[in-house]
């Protein structure tokens, strides 16, 4: 193998949101222009059945990720792009790797605390697995790197012990992945409280709003009085300096941090400019996003040559360890 393999992905659960892109979707694009790396990025529509979900969502997102890729600039001349479902492998491997870990260990993760307590009528199987899974999706393909938020660590912490694991008892040679960062690991909610996430109403831009929505959405984001002794470290204040930051500049933050310390910030034209920068980045998006959808053919080949491309590595990975634990 001479190239490095990277492997990200996305759950099916809806539309992409600035929090994807910045997070996930910019470091996608910044490997795939890398000569050094081989891509692979999926839309993760089996991670979607550990929560409670629509079949006919479903059907329609598991799409819809692959269509936001695309648009957002991801290709398929130089990266892989897939849905899970169409490789069998992940979740073959899933239930080897799923021989090196206990339960205690996945009962004691916090984002399957949190998701239990969410859903307190859904603990399932699948939720207890789900790190398990995601561990089999970036080994098939003996990744390395992996673009996403931080929030992901956790479950790349799991990653490197299975490969430990497997390695130590079956004498295979799994890499252990390390996350790839962007300026956007963590992309604050809108509502002053938390990350920006589809499922928190409220909290998200999506790709897809165009001007008069960004600015309808950055409306609603709580602010004070506009000024004080020292500038918030956290709240609906200062998430929006954060979004300011990563979209006009950090200059541009320290201005505001000036303002409010000295004649008031206007949240008003804060917003505005803010609306205008992130539309800038967002209306090429859109564009492409339009010319996509009036061609249904070219994203059925892409989401076919994608999974054929994906499912040879995986089949050799997935036969390599069936043979060292005994099964082949
Ligand atoms: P959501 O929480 O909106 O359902 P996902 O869990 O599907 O998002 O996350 C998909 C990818 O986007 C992951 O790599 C995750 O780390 C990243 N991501 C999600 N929300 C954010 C955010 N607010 N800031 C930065 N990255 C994020
Ligand atoms: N757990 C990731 C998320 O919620 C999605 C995911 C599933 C993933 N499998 C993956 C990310 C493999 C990176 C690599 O965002």
């Amino acid at each position: 193998m001479t190239k490095k393999r990277v492997l990200s992905g996305i759950r099916a659960t809806g539309r992409l949101h600035l929090g994807n892109y910045l997070g996930a979707v910019k470091g996608f694009l910044a490997l795939q222009e890398n000569p050094e790396y081989e891509c692979l990025y999926m839309v993760a529509d089996v991670h979607t059945l550990t929560t409670p979900y629509d079949v006919e969502e479903l059907r329609q997102n598991r799409r819809e990720v692959i269509v936001d890729y695309l648009a957002a600039g991801l290709d398929p001349d130089k990266s892989i792009l897939f849905q899970q479902a169409d490789v069998v492998e992940h979740i073959e491997l899933a239930f080897y790797f799923s021989s090196v870990v206990t339960m205690a260990k996945m009962q004691h993760l916090p984002t399957f605390k949190e998701k239990a307590k969410q859903y307190p009528k859904h603990v399932t199987m699948a939720l207890l697995n789900y790190p398990v899974l995601m561990a089999a999706d970036i080994l098939v393909y003996k990744a390395g790197l992996v673009p996403v938020g931080i929030d992901q660590e956790p479950h790349l912490e799991v990653a490197r012990e299975i490969a430990r694991a497997m390695n130590q008892k079956y004498g295979t040679d799994f890499p252990e992945p390390k996350r790839f960062d962007t300026p956007g690991r963590y992309v604050p909610s809108l509502t002053g409280e938390g990350k920006m996430s589809k499922s928190v109403e409220g909290s998200y831009i999506q790709l897809t709003d165009d001007l008069a929505m960004i600015k309808k959405r950055l409306a609603a984001a709580p602010t004070d009085s506009g000024k004080g002794k020292s500038v918030p470290a956290e709240g609906g204040v200062a998430n929006l300096l954060t979004l300011v930051e990563l979209f006009e500049s950090a200059e541009k933050r320290k201005e505001y941090e000036k303002q409010y310390m000295g004649s008031g910030i206007r949240y008003g034209e804060m917003k505005n400019e803010l609306a205008e920068a992130i539309n800038k980045e967002l209306a090429p998006i859109r564009a492409k996003r339009k010319e996509l959808e009036a061609n249904v053919s070219y994203v059925d080949e892409v989401i076919a040559t994608g999974a054929k491309k994906a499912r040879e590595i995986a089949r050799k990975t997935v036969d390599e360890v069936k043979e060292k634990m005994g099964l082949l």
